[in-house]
This record gives structure tokens, C-alpha cells and sequence, in this order.
């Protein structure tokens, strides 16, 4: 079976983690085709390899999507081999406020935040999280407009945590009261996201593009530092790939996990 007969989805950090799970099991599924986004070109080899020793399902993709350049380049590489794209998993995300929590648990006594190191936490999640997801959507546009296998898809990978509906219901276990734990640089990055996610449903409703939010939930990946309390992976991406096979019946402009529709 050649790519073209096949539905092509780009997943932008898949060389592990949740991304990794999503095209796992869209490989099962037999008809699809993986565009494997890593930023790190030997990683996503690595990754591509493990996946599909053969080479016939798989593509690793290099694309580090805090980088225009790096977008552009895969953009075009993708555009000139294949014409096309059907799906694309909007997924690379960083957690970087950690080590400033940590640093903020330390100094306590402090009275004086180090503004310009927090500003730079801010810089670099929404550069990944916010930023990337929206440039990397814009680039990959003319692509997904000349989707064969249809409807076209995006999906965004949000969090629970980016929730404002979660975030005042106190009857949500993502209901917190103002604490350092409360992690507002990543969370209000992908509560930007959210926004992102009801823009493009929006502009792309006439062509019955389903552009859609997925909540993993907390897993065990690199991203919790491996955090036990985290579920799988596999676990994670269910509902992502849910929402990248979609049909033409299903919906778009929600924000959803396995269990459901999410309050923005
Ligand atoms: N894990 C959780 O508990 C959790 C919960 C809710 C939502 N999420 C979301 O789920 C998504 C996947 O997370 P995960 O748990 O699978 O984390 P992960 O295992 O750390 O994977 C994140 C992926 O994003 C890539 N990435 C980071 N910066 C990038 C950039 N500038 N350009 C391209 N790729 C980049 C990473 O590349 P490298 O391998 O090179 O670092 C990695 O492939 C993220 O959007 C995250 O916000 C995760």
C-alpha cells in the first residue's frame, strides 16, 4: 500500500511519550501513514525505526516547532514528497515551571522574584505550547487543504489543566486555591491553546474540518518527570487518536478526554 492511498498524519513530537502511543495505535488501524515529528533528527530515526522496522509506515520528520525555519522546512519537504496532508496532531509541549517552582520552594524567605528568569519560563512555554502549535497550524494549512482523505483533522493537545471551567468548579479535583503548585505559566499556555482550538474550528466550519482539544490526564512520561502517579501513555493518546480518525459525522470546536466533552 503506497502513502498516497493511505490517510497522512504529521504528529509533532512523537518520538516519545503520548505523541509516540498516538501513532502506535494509528498504525494498527492499517490505514494510516505517520509523518513522526521530533525535533532531534537521530531521535526520531530511533523512534520511526522501533515503530515500523520496515519503513513503510512510518516517516521520521524533523521539525522543532519553536523554530519558523525548522516548521518551513518540513512544510516543504512534506509538500514536494507527498502534496498533501489529512491529519496533523498539534503535541510537542514542554513543562519548564518546575525548576522554578522547586527554586521558588527554596527561597522562600525571598521577597524578590527574579523577574527576568520567570518571564524567560513564560518565553519558552508559550515558544513551545502556544506558539508552536499556532505557526506549526498556519504552515501546515495549504497542506491540509488539499486533504484527500477527508474531512481533515486537527487536533490539539491540551490538558485538563488549561481548563477556566475545571479551574473555578470546586467540585473539580483541577480546582485550586492560589498556591505555587498552581503552575499558571503551563496552565494558561494551554488555555491559550483552547482559544486556538475554537479559532480554527471556526474558520475552517464551510470545509467540515474537525479541529478538536484533547486532555490527556496526568501519565508517565518525561514530561511528569516519569511522575508514578501518571497513567500510560497508550492510556493517554486514546482519545487523541479518536479525534484524528474522525468522520465526516463527527464533531469539531470540542474539548474532550475519553470520558467526554471538557468545560473550556
Ligand atoms: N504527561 C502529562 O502528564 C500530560 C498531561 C496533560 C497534557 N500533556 C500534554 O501532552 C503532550 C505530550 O506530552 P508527553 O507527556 O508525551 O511529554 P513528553 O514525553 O515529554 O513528550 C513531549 C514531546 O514534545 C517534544 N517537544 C518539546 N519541545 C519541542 C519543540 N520545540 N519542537 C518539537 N517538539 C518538541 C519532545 O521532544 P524531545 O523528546 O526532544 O524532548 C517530545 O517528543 C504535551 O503537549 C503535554 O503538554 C501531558
Amino acid at each position: 500500500m503506497t502513502s498516497t492511498s493511505r490517510t497522512i498524519v504529521l504528529i509533532t513530537g512523537a518520538n516519545q511519550g503520548i505523541g509516540y502511543a498516538a501513532a502506535e495505535q494509528l498504525l494498527k488501524q492499517n490505514n494510516y501513514y505517520i509523518l513522526l515529528g521530533s525535533r532531534n533528527a537521530e531521535n526520531g530515526a530511533k523512534a520511526a525505526a522501533e515503530l515500523d522496522p520496515s519503513g513503510e509506515s512510518v516517516e521520521p520528520i524533523t521539525i522543532d516547532v519553536a523554530d519558523d525555519d525548522s516548521i518551513q522546512k518540513a512544510a516543504d519537504h512534506i509538500t514536494s514528497k507527498y502534496g498533501r496532508l489529512d491529519v496533523l496532531v498539534n503535541n510537542a509541549g514542554i513543562n519548564n515551571e518546575l525548576a522554578l517552582y522547586w527554586k521558588q520552594l527554596e527561597n522562600e524567605e525571598e521577597t524578590k522574584p527574579d523577574l527576568a528568569a520567570l518571564r524567560q519560563v513564560y518565553r519558552d512555554a508559550y515558544e513551545v505550547n502556544l506558539f508552536g502549535a499556532a505557526i506549526t497550524t498556519e504552515a501546515f494549512t495549504p497542506l491540509l487543504e488539499k486533504a484527500v482523505m477527508k474531512p481533515a483533522r486537527i487536533v490539539f493537545v491540551s490538558s485538563h489543566t488549561g481548563s477556566i471551567g475545571l479551574r473555578t468548579d470546586p467540585s473539580s479535583p483541577f480546582y485550586e486555591k492560589m498556591s505555587q503548585a498552581s503552575f499558571p505559566v503551563y496552565r494558561s499556555s494551554k488555555t491559550a491553546m483552547n482559544m486556538l482550538t475554537l479559532h480554527y474550528a471556526a474558520k475552517f466550519k464551510e470545509q467540515g474540518w474537525k479541529v478538536n482539544a484533547s486532555c490527556p490526564n496526568l501519565t508517565k512520561s518525561a514530561f511528569s518527570r516519569f511522575s508514578d502517579l501518571g497513567r500510560s501513555p497508550a492510556e493517554s493518546a486514546v482519545n487523541i487518536v479518536r479525534l484524528a480518525t474522525l468522520s465526516e459525522d463527527g464533531e469539531s470546536g470540542q474539548y474532550s478526554d475519553e470520558n467526554g466533552v471538557v468545560a473550556w
